[in-house]
């Protein structure tokens, strides 16, 4: 294993032009990177020359898809090539076979880096497609009952609300929904409007961590908090969550919690966790069973052995972890919260803009939703490609979602604060 990830990372890096880092000395890089000045724009400029984005082109669309580094690429790339080269060679019975189809390998390590990253013992964390998976590990796996009341917030994303609407219609749940307020500037208002539908038959909340539209960071600790002292289970749906804000989840205190690392932490597409406390797991059934089903060693594994995947990808997820964990969590969210600041800022000073997301500190992050007048969204999304080649994403009818990372700049916001300020 160490040799064949040796190689694999050998390999990578003879296919890279990796002026910032060197994976055969990651503890040096890590050194020089955390010398670096927070703050210091060229550093920034260091970090975008790891991505393949084009010069002059912006993409302001995290929230939908993270663009993938290079060296996490590289990596996935050259195992994928590496396997299809030297399948003879591989030992199925006593070597890295059943890693190799990947759906039936327990993969500790990369739990163990994901464990790290949101507090969790590696045995608590399957690794799944999606959120989507997530939402319906958990849904799929509850023994819920006719009469047992399921509740969201009227603000989900269909990998947040589906499996709720599903159960209520096939087993007799009863679904319903809490209204978010909008824009949401009190922590306390969301808290009330959820437990304003709570009853002593609501059996699930399932909210989302940061809402997909507006990208309001919702009070999820307090949530579940009060959730806990009613005996309702908690389920999080972190999909925008990790890689843009800090996930603790022991210090939520959720029961089960979700996310989609294609998105914030850049990680490709169709890396998803799901995280199970462990204090309730044996009530989760498997959905998707295989030899596993019943491993009570590890729950994790228990529900992600789910057969044949592709392995390449799996090292792209790792190599996606790894960068993270190079350039380091703080500076990372820390960047993400400072644009998404920048670009508040920017738009709360003009009159023809309305911000639909949160400007309350500890609700926002790196996704601003505003409409400008006179414009529909997608109108907004248009003008701002010709104008300057910026792709943000419109929501609805009349929104604008504007997402920031750390491969973005302050010079590319404000070129988008120019194009909104023109349209006055
Ligand atoms: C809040 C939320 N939940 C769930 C999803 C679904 O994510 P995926 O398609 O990766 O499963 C998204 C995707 O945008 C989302 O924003």
């Amino acid at each position: 294993m160490a040799n064949r990830r040796e190689f694999l990372q050998k390999s990578a890096l003879g296919a890279l032009s990796l002026p910032l880092f060197s994976f055969n000395d990651v503890p040096r890089s890590i050194q020089e990177l955390k010398l670096a000045q927070p703050g210091m724009e060229n550093y920034w400029q260091m970090v975008r020359k790891q991505f393949a984005l084009k010069e002059g082109q912006t993409y302001f669309n995290n929230g939908t898809m993270g663009p993938t580094p290079n060296y996490t690429l590289s990596r996935m790339m050259n195992h994928m090539t590496h396997y299809a080269k030297h399948a003879a060679e591989v030992d199925y019975k006593n070597g890295s076979g059943p890693e190799l189809l990947s759906g039936y390998f327990p993969c500790k390590e990369l739990r163990k880096k994901l464990g790290a990253i949101i507090n969790a013992d590696y045995r608590s964390i399957s690794l799944t497609q999606n959120a989507t998976f997530g939402m319906n590990y958990v849904g799929m796996g509850l023994d819920l009952k006719k009469g047992d009341e399921l509740l969201n917030t009227n603000q989900e994303h269909g990998g947040g609300f589906a499996a709720w609407q599903l159960l209520a219609k096939r087993k007799g749940c009863v679904y319903k929904q809490a209204t978010m307020p909008t824009p949401a500037n009190d922590p306390q208002e969301v808290v009330d409007a959820i437990f304003k539908e709570v009853t002593n038959k609501t059996r699930v909340i399932a909210v989302p961590h940061i809402i997909s539209a507006y990208g309001v960071v919702m009070p999820v600790k307090e949530i579940c908090a009060e959730a806990r002292k009613r005996g309702i289970f908690t389920i999080l749906d972190g999909a925008q969550c990790i890689g843009h804000v800090k996930v603790d989840v022991k210090e939520i205190g959720c029961d089960a919690y979700y996310s989609s690392l294609h998105k914030w932490l850049l990680a490709p597409a169709g890396s998803g966790l799901l995280y199970i406390n462990p204090d309730v797991v044996e009530n989760i059934w498997a959905t998707i069973p295989s030899y596993n089903w019943e491993n009570k060693e590890d729950h994790g594994f228990r529900l992600m052995q789910n057969g044949t995947g592709n392995p390449g990808l799996l090292e792209g997820y790792d190599a996606a972890v790894d960068f993270y964990n190079t350039i380091g969590e703080d500076r990372w969210i820390g960047r993400i919260k400072e644009l998404g600041d920048y670009l508040r800022a920017g738009i709360k000073e003009m009159d023809h803009v309305k911000i639909h997301s949160s400007i309350h500190p500890d609700m926002s992050a790196g996704i601003t939703t505003y409409a400008v007048n006179g414009l529909s969204g997608p109108e907004l999304q248009k003008t701002m490609w010709e104008k300057e080649r910026l792709q943000p994403r419109s929501v609805g009818e009349d929104l604008l979602r504007h997402s920031v990372h750390i491969y973005n700049s302050k010079e590319e916001i404000d070129k988008a604060l120019n194009v909104i300020s023109e349209l006055a």
